[in-house]
């Protein structure tokens, strides 16, 4: 009592405890619920990691199939919510769209204030995982000037967030299974990462015991911004920006004389290659089989190759991270880049999620308020208006 540590950022103090995910980052460790991703992303799919994340546990045949056909009848959203979405200027940036159609949500369902009833909680859940890509597409589409595209209940998550994205006229939307198959894995390894800024943000939000639709646009908010989902877009512009093979050297000097930074490389977390930009590098290979090789997947090559056996790198052991790779596999297929953070925050909806529940189920919890240090004046004179000015 009466002792307040400083600690802007929090980079040396738990908000929580927590059971969703574990990170090593010395040892480039991560696990949801105790299962290592590499495990995940190779054996398992997005909806049935949404359901470890959020129920602790993997799910019988009996209780997969339940979650799947409930996740699958909720993905139509209220037709206001459309005129919502409609309603934004043909520019708007789809993060602003999403963050606003997730907070919209929330008047649709008031009785998702109850948050202390479990059934209540679980249909919530259920309608944000399934909602959200609903969502994402019809942010897509907007900037395109495209009709929205109603989601089809015969596919499977990822193939129907690909039939609303890109379906045209033809009557049935299939997805080449080795795009949905990276899609998948992608959302596997954006679906959570413990106390992030977003993370937080869901939390500190929900500790109002605010009801779900809220506390996540809270999340949508913080990840809009360019320090948490914005790096894949960085480094695209970077690769373009380097053009060419040979120029590499070249740049990896500048970044080494504190001209600017490798984009995609280093981690406030992983000091050690993050497990999730070797499965990224994988998948890259599939995708490119489909949509033929990104001329810039060269340069990254060459440039994590260069980087790797730099001394300057080495010491400060800055390896490559989620986003080195993500960029290009979203380039090939066919996003543009504001795309890119929506579709970081659709998989995260399960980790903000199973936060969630976490935070309301934890009674040792309380209304997140940090204290300050306060730097200010005190106990000033007022000076009337008439005699100041
Ligand atoms: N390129 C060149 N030098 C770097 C880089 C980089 N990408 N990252 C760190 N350094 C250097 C930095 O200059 C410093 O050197 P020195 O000790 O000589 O001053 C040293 O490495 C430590 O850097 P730091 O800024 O103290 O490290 P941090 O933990 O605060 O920053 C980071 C982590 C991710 C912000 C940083 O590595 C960075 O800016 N990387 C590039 C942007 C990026 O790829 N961001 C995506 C992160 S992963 C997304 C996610 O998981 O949400």
């Amino acid at each position: 009592p009466g002792l307040v540590s400083y600690d802007p950022g929090f980079t040396n103090t738990a908000s929580t405890r927590s059971s969703v995910t574990f990170i090593d980052g010395e040892k480039g460790i991560l696990e949801y619920r105790g299962y290592p991703i590499e495990q995940l992303a190779e054996h398992s799919n997005y909806l049935e990691v949404a359901y470890l994340l959020i129920n602790g546990e993997l799910p019988t045949k009996e209780q997969y199939d339940a979650w799947e056909h409930e996740i699958t009848f909720h993905t139509f959203v209220h037709e206001n919510i459309k005129s919502l979405m409609q309603g934004f200027r043909y520019d708007a940036h789809p993060m602003g769209m999403l963050l606003s159609g997730v907070g919209g949500l929330s008047t649709f369902y008031p009785e998702a204030r109850n948050i202390s009833d479990p059934e209540v909680r679980h249909l919530q859940i259920v309608r944000m995982i399934a909602k959200m890509p609903t969502l994402g597409a019809w942010a897509f589409r907007h900037a395109q000037g495209k009709p929205y595209v109603y989601p089809d209940n015969d596919l499977s998550y990822a193939e129907n967030f690909l039939a609303m994205l890109f379906k045209m006229s033809e009557p049935k939307f299939e997805a080449d299974p080795r795009l949905a198959k990276a899609l998948e894995i992608l959302f596997i390894l954006h679906a959570d990462h413990e106390q992030n800024a977003s993370a937080n943000a869901v939390r500190s939000v929900g500790s109002t015991q605010v009801d779900p639709y809220s506390s996540l646009s809270a999340g949508i908010a913080a990840l809009y911004g360019p320090l948490h989902g914005g790096a894949n877009e960085a480094v695209l512009r970077m690769l373009r920006r380097i053009g060419d093979v040979s120029n590499v050297p070249a740049f990896i000097e500048g970044v080494k004389a504190g001209d600017e930074r490798l984009m995609g490389f280093g981690h406030r977390v992983y000091k050690n290659y993050d497990p999730r930009a070797t499965i990224i590098k994988k998948a890259c290979d599939d995708v490119f089989e489909v949509t033929g090789v990104n001329p810039l997947l060269k340069i990254a090559v060459e440039l994590e190759k260069i980087a790797l056996e730099d001394e300057y790198f080495v010491k400060r052991k800055l390896y490559p991270n989620v986003d080195f790779y993500s960029g290009l596999i979203y380039e090939a297929l066919q996003f543009p880049p504001e795309m890119f953070t929506v579709l970081f925050a659709i998989p995260r909806t399960a980790g903000w999620l199973a936060q969630w529940v976490e935070l309301v189920d934890d009674k040792e919890q309380k209304i997140a308020r940090p204290k300050q240090i306060y730097t200010g004046g005190r106990q000033l004179t007022f000076t009337p208006r008439e005699q100041r000015w």
